[in-house]
């Protein structure tokens, strides 16, 4: 009993000892042009986090933020970590877990300086190095701040020189803590078609845990972003939250985990399943970074930072160019030969797109590409369809006045397939079972070498024999099964080192090819994070795009990427008109898979309208500020405008989302985003042929201040289901 209550008046004076700054304690603030992260060192070293938030104003006030907004004893002094590590005194979900050399589980990390430098232009690396008093093993965290855009990326380095290999059984990329009264986090979720669903759940005591053990096709059930709204529900214009996003392909883990003092602690990074990674000595381990920006004024602005952020640092030109195409996956599938495909080209054309996009089935000859069975590693022009090879297609479509792009799978293998023949060794597959597949194929082996020079090879073999080829749709159908790797020496690596393996060939692609356009697509949106993001300049959300399926997928998405890097295309999916697919599909990067000989007249000369008003205005979609108005969640009516930076342009989409009686906007929509000492005109966009609209009297000027204040009604009903209007400054 005596023994218990000295340990409780030990434990309780450590805690009231760490809980507040004292004489001597240093903070680092790693500061944005409106957030603040407060890394505070006590005496013995220990580096905690004191703040993450608004920036205060003044930086000598960091020093009185209480230790970890105390609401009962912190026992271990650790909750609020910088980086937790495992085994000693830690009591809850570790950021690290370790066995050293020698057998012991257990790691201690104390701070031993911090540096901090410019990074380029607005970018500032803060570099925090941490090691174990005991051990020689070292832990060195990254905090890259984006002023500007108030995005802070965030990772780690892991090294010793201890006598043997270590083995690092978790190794997160950030450790975050946050005290509020209450969390609520917004995760998606979905399938095939049905991606990026979010639930919004209040977080309490204890973990959540959003995790995929999928591998290649990671984000299927659940992609690695996700909102933590702080003390309310997320807002879109107000209340505090903070976006965040793993900058990885592959099995990742996001612990959300509310302490026994009630404060947020929040661990992102590789999945530790099955995934013990062995750390010889002097070699260094980085792990994945974590990305989240921090708003104090909604979801809204937290998207916004995220958008510009990417534009700006991480797509391949993300201020640059798109190019519009007609995909013929949906018009012709696995059926095509070069007399369908160059009339194709013609369609192409007359629409008035940039580039014709070959979809699957081109390749395979001992086991052609007639449907998904087969074929699958064999990238050689199948031909019975292509006599001509692709140089042929390139010319033939180039002549015709467009570009030529084509589909890659170049990660995966059929079991039918002479890839699979010459090369066993290079399929992920088990010894002593049978094969899985899923959408009956199988996985090669990226974390070989030779499997990665393959790859390379296919894509470089390509472009070498066609160097006007203008665009890769690179795909990714399978997730993995029959998890194990014939050549690599340590099984439990091959998860961490398919994705390694991925970008080592990425990499070399782009450091090549650094202009190619290269869409990221997953059997739909499986693979959608900033990681890949870094080598595609645009990504593929979904393979539903039902028009009005798309409204309420593209929304979700909206709060992390940006429209420029969003893939849109008008297909057949859905009951809606074409004008009305066609204005969704504006939201981002417009393209077509659609046969357009069978477009009637008028719907012909929608389309060809509405792609010359999209190359007129598409500026504005892709680099301005999205403002979304109204939410397809909550009412009739879907709305969202794109403002440019000069704020004198914006373009405005509205949708009706609900088929009930007199559904649509009945009151008038406040805008967003606009100046409010400016005058704007408003003009309809997309009318269709033979209808007229109202909304054409560019002598009338709205105040923004108008237009913010009490707002405007598109009309947005049952005849008019879908609406774009361009907001302009009148001068
Ligand atoms: C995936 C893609 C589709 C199409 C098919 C081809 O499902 O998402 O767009 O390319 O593969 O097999």
């Amino acid at each position: 009993m005596i023994r218990l209550f000295s340990l409780f008046l030990t434990l309780s004076c450590f805690s009231i000892l760490t809980a507040m700054s004292a004489p001597g304690d240093r903070h680092i603030a790693i500061e944005t042009r409106r957030t603040a992260l407060v890394i505070r060192v006590d005496k013995d070293q220990n580096p905690t986090i004191v703040h993450l938030g608004q920036r205060l104003t003044r930086p000598d006030e960091y020093a009185r933020i209480p230790g970890n907004s105390k609401r009962g004893e912190d026992y271990t002094g650790l909750y609020n970590s910088v980086y937790t590590p495992a085994g000693s005194r830690n009591l809850l979900e570790p950021a690290i877990q370790v066995t050293h050399a020698d057998g012991n589980p257990s790691l201690d990390l104390r701070y031993v300086r911090h540096e901090s430098k410019s990074a380029g232009d607005g970018v500032v690396l803060t570099t925090v190095y941490l090691k174990d008093p005991q051990y020689p093993f070292d832990v060195t965290l990254y905090y890259k701040t984006y002023q500007d855009d108030d995005v802070i990326e965030q990772w780690s380095t892991i090294r010793h020189t201890e006598k043997k290999n270590v083995t690092l059984h978790k190794y997160a990329s950030a450790n975050l803590y946050i005290p509020a009264q209450n969390y609520y986090l917004t995760h998606f979720h979905g399938d095939w078609a049905r991606e990026m669903n979010p639930s919004e759940v209040p977080l309490t005591e204890g973990l959540k845990v959003l995790d995929t053990k999928l591998g290649t096709r990671a984000d299927l059930f659940q992609p690695p972003s996700f909102l933590v709204a702080l003390n309310q529900p997320a807002q879109e214009d107000q209340g505090e939250v903070l976006a965040g996003t793993l900058a990885w392909s592959g099995n990742y883990q996001i612990a959300f985990e509310v302490d026994p003092l009630h404060n947020l602690r929040l661990m992102a990074g590789i999945n530790p399943y099955a995934s013990a990674y062995t750390l010889a000595p002097g070699k260094e381990f980085t792990t994945p970074a974590f990305l989240f920006t921090y708003s104090a004024t909604g979801k809204g602005t937290a998207s916004r930072s995220l958008h510009r952020w990417a534009r700006k640092f991480r797509i391949p030109q993300g201020q640059g160019n798109r190019l519009t195409l007609l995909n013929n996956w949906e018009a012709t599938y696995f059926d095509f030969n070069e007399e369908k495909l160059t009339a194709l080209f013609k369609d192409g054309r007359k629409l008035g797109v940039d580039l014709f996009l070959l979809d699957d089935g081109w390749f395979g000859n001992k086991y052609p590409r007639n449907d998904d069975r087969a074929g699958l590693g064999d990238w050689q022009e199948n031909v019975k369809k292509l006599p001509h090879g692709l140089g042929y297609l390139v010319n033939q479509a180039e002549s015709t006045g467009i570009k030529f792009g084509i589909w890659l799978e170049p990660e995966m293998v059929s079991p039918k397939s002479e890839l699979y023949e010459k090369h066993p060794d290079w399929v992920l597959k088990l010894p002593n079972r049978q094969e899985y597949y899923f959408r009956n194929q199988l996985v090669l082996d990226l974390s070989n070498p030779k499997v990665q020079d393959f790859v390379y090879g296919i894509v470089d073999d390509m472009m070498t024999k066609n160097p006007t080829l203008g665009y890769i749709k690179w795909d990714c159908n399978a997730v993995i099964y029959n998890a194990f790797s014939a050549t690599n020496p340590n099984p439990s690596h091959l998860y961490v080192e398919y994705v390694q393996g991925l970008y080592t060939v990425l990499d070399r692609l782009r450091v090549k090819y650094p202009k190619l356009p290269m869409m990221l697509c997953s059997g739909g949106g499986g693979r959608v994070d900033y990681g890949a993001l870094r080598y595609f300049t645009e990504f593929w959300p979904s393979d539903n795009t039902d028009g009005l399926e798309r409204i309420f997928i593209q929304w979700n998405y909206s709060n992390f990427f940006p429209a420029i890097a969003t893939c849109n295309h008008v297909t057949d999916w859905g009951k809606q008109p074409i004008k009305f697919r066609t204005d969704v599909a504006m939201m981002g990067k417009l393209g077509y898979d659609i046969v357009v000989s069978k477009l009637d007249e008028k719907e012909l000369q929608f389309s060809q309208e509405a792609l010359k008003t999209y190359e007129r205005v598409k500026e504005v979609i892709w680099q301005g500020d999205l403002y979304r108005l109204a939410s397809p969640y909550s009412g009739d009516v879907a709305s969202l405008m794109y403002v440019s930076e000069a704020r004198d342009r914006a373009i405005w989409f509205t949708y009706l989302t609900s088929s009930r009686y007199r559904a649509g906007s009945q009151a008038p929509i406040r805008l967003k985003g606009l100046d409010p000492a400016k005058n704007y005109t408003i003009r309809e966009l997309n009318v269709y042929p033979g209808t007229k609209s109202f909304i054409n009297d560019t002598s009338t000027t709205f105040s923004g201040n108008y237009l913010m204040t009490v707002g405007f009604n598109p009309n947005a009903d049952a005849n008019r289901t879908s609406v774009v209007l361009e907001v302009t400054e009148a001068k």
